[in-house]
């Protein structure tokens, strides 16, 4: 008897704890699932017996459904819920519950309240006194267990108030930052009959873009302390441009937020130690000491994870300048104005000529030796005409510079005056071609291998982020054009000032931020030198971006707000005042000056045939002492047999 009454007492305490998990709450359930959160699994913590679990279940299974009971709140197994956090599922806590405080604090130490994760809290108020109820009567509760948790503007915490058997109220609550206090939203109810009503249907990131003073901290990035007096000013804006830009619009961004900012600084970004931790900026977004970069960076693959980027970009770049260098400097421009089988058909063209001008000559030099006089021959005797004759004839018909030669037949006659309209016509488009060749300018070079074939001069702008990047190279090409051109070689780094005037002086590439760059190409390059610039992309990023913390609970707010700013024209507002774009090219008016690299080719030919005529001279001096020697002494040629060679022979 007294066991049966222990058993009724132990009954009525279940019974009294545990929160009624109905039919109705299941439908409120299915809806939330489908048409709110829009999930298609959750985890429950429910304290229900086996039995209202098992018709529980059911109900959901019927709406496949796929869910999970946790039954036990207090241990819970950690591993294996984190496990369940994936972009399909959501959890629900049943308010009711003992021990839901401690249930809190552990969910809130492994951080089961940020992103993505989603919350949904029953509280069942139908026994609640005064069925008048506002908002701050029955939400004390949640004010007090939720006012120390990480529920940021970024969580997804809904309570459903059952405040009548067919009716639930929902609301919603958040912190806008650590030090703020717990705001709820009306977000509308469920009933019976009408299913849930959602007053507000924007996302959250919408909803709780107001953070209501919140104080974020920042940091910005300066490579010159002096960027501090001109932040938002527009001058100087060679330095720090990039600095500049991102501090207004980060406090549009902020405005937008409605909340304070910060800013520390830095004179890097930041890149990781042999140790793995970061320096810079990207270190204290690391440690999570400030909320946003300040300042865009570079998206490197290893910051990945580190800190989340957001698509407010900053359009500059880095990127190596020339002036592109005379067609002569790369190609030898003499064979340039035919192409090669032009070439091949003049070949053809002269050979055929002078086999005929050869037979012709031949056959008429022997009809002049019949009847000299009828050839009006004078009184002087005419030589047999040889190879050599023929040779000077189309040497001096393709050099327009004419012959002695007067051809008496008309067989050689139509020769000769095929041969001359043919050279006349090839040297006026050859003559023509090359003036317009001596002006052009090369553009073949356009990737990192032609510029290191190129024989150009390159350097690169001493900052930063160049000497990150220029020690880090991956790919095989990118490497050994850093180790063998920059890396090393003190001499390749150079101020922006530097570089650019070397970069006016033409046969070198500069590798600089181009907005800075340009600015300075702009107030120094006379009109006709600003065309022809190139680029060429080696680091191959991205423009540079605004970073957050990574895990931001404004992440969402800010990425929206980041879109906010570049839609407006905020950013199109600034963009122009500090960015220079490459400048324009107004017209190529000066003379191109025709020197010694426009003439290589032919000066290498002068040259090269300077040296071959020295070598024949030598060469006849020697074939001609060994042919005398050979007739004077004969007892040499014998001895010479002893030994093979004769030059060192003669030289005895
Ligand atoms: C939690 O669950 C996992 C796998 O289900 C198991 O390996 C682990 O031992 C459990 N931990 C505790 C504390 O029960
Ligand atoms: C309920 O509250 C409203 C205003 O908050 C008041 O006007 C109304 O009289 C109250 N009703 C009851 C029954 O207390
Ligand atoms: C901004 O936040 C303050 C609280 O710091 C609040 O009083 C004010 O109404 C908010 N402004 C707007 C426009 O929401
Ligand atoms: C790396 O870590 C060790 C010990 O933690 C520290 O003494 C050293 O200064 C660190 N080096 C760098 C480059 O941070
Ligand atoms: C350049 O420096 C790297 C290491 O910094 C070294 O491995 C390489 O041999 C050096 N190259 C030359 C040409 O000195």
């Amino acid at each position: 008897m007294k066991n049966f009454a222990k058993l009724i007492f132990i009954c009525l305490v279940i019974s009294s704890e545990a929160h009624k998990i109905d039919q109705t709450i299941g439908e409120f359930i299915i809806d939330v699932t489908s048409s709110m959160y829009m999930r298609s699994s959750f985890t429950a913590f429910f304290c229900i017996d086996t039995t209202d679990a098992i018709i529980f279940s059911r109900q959901i299974s019927r709406r496949q459904v796929m869910h999970e009971i946790i039954h036990d709140l207090k241990n819970i197994n950690l591993t294996n819920l984190l496990t369940k956090i994936s972009s399909q599922s959501f959890f629900i806590l049943d308010f009711d519950c003992p021990n839901v405080e401690e249930f809190l604090l552990q969910m809130d130490l492994n951080e089961m309240f940020i992103a993505p994760n989603k919350w949904l809290i029953l509280q069942n108020l139908e026994n609640f006194p005064d069925k008048n109820l506002t908002l701050t009567i029955n939400t004390e509760d949640f004010k007090r267990y939720f006012e120390a948790l990480q529920v940021y503007p970024d969580s997804e915490v809904t309570v459903g108030q059952r405040i009548d058997e067919n009716f639930i109220n929902i609301i919603s609550m958040y912190r806008p930052g650590p030090s703020g206090n717990i705001i709820l939203e009306d977000r509308g109810f469920w009933s019976d009959l009408e299913g849930l009503q959602i007053s507000d249907k924007n996302p959250t990131s919408r909803r709780r873009q107001d953070l209501q003073g919140t104080h974020l901290k920042s940091c910005l990035v300066m490579t010159d302390l002096d960027t501090l007096n001109h932040l938002s000013d527009y001058k100087d804006k060679q330095i720090d441009a990039v600095t500049k830009a991102n501090y207004i619009w980060v406090q549009h961004l902020v405005n937008r937020m409605n909340a304070t900012i910060d800013f520390t600084w830095r004179n890097t970004w930041g890149y990781q130690d042999k140790n793995g931790t970061w320096g810079g900026m990207i270190g204290l977004l690391d440690r999570g000491e400030i909320d946003i970069g300040g300042t865009a960076t570079f998206l490197i693959s290893s910051r990945i994870g580190v800190v989340d980027y957001v698509q407010l970009y900053t359009p500059v770049g880095s990127r190596f300048v020339f002036r592109r260098p005379p067609l002569s400097y790369v190609t030898n421009l003499f064979t340039l104005p035919f192409e090669q089988s032009v070439w091949i058909a003049i070949g053809i063209l002269l050979i055929v000529v002078s086999i005929l001008l050869s037979l012709t000559m031949r056959w008429e030099w022997a009809r002049i030796m019949e009847s000299p006089s009828k050839y009006h021959l004078g009184g002087e005797l005419e030589s047999k005409p040889t190879a050599s004759d023929n040779f000077l004839i189309l040497l001096g018909a393709v050099a327009q510079q004419g012959f002695e030669y007067l051809p008496r037949t008309i067989s050689s006659r139509i020769i000769i005056i095929m041969l001359l309209i043919a050279a006349f016509s090839l040297y006026a488009s050859y003559t023509a071609n090359i003036v317009a060749l001596l002006q052009s300018t090369s553009d073949s070079i356009n990737t990192i291998e032609d510029l290191m074939n190129s024989g150009l001069k390159v350097a690169t702008y001493d900052i930063v982020y160049n000497r990150y990047y220029f020690g880090s190279f991956e790919d095989p090409v990118r490497k050994e054009f850093s180790q063998k051109l920059i890396a090393n070689k003190s001499s390749a780094w150079l101020t922006l000032e530097e570089g650019v005037a070397r970069l006016r002086q033409g046969l070198f590439a500069f590798h600089m931020d181009t907005s800075a760059g340009y600015d300075l190409v702009q107030k120094t390059f006379e009109e006709d030198e600003k065309c022809g610039l190139s680029e060429i992309d080696m680091l191959n990023v991205l423009n540079p971006m605004l970073v957050i913390k990574h895990q931001s609970p404004y992440s969402e707010i800010i990425r929206v707000g980041a879109l906010w700013v570049q839609e407006t024209g905020l950013t199109g507002h600034d963009v122009p005042r500090l960015f220079s774009k490459m400048p324009k090219c107004s017209g190529q008016t000066s003379f191109v000056n025709v020197g010694m690299t426009e003439c290589r080719a032919a000066m290498l030919t002068i040259v090269y045939g300077m040296i071959a005529s020295v070598g024949l001279f030598f060469m006849e001096i020697l074939w001609h002492k060994c042919s005398r020697n050979d007739e004077i002494d004969e007892e040499v040629m014998e001895a010479s047999e002893e030994s093979p060679d004769p030059e060192i022979q003669s030289l005895e």
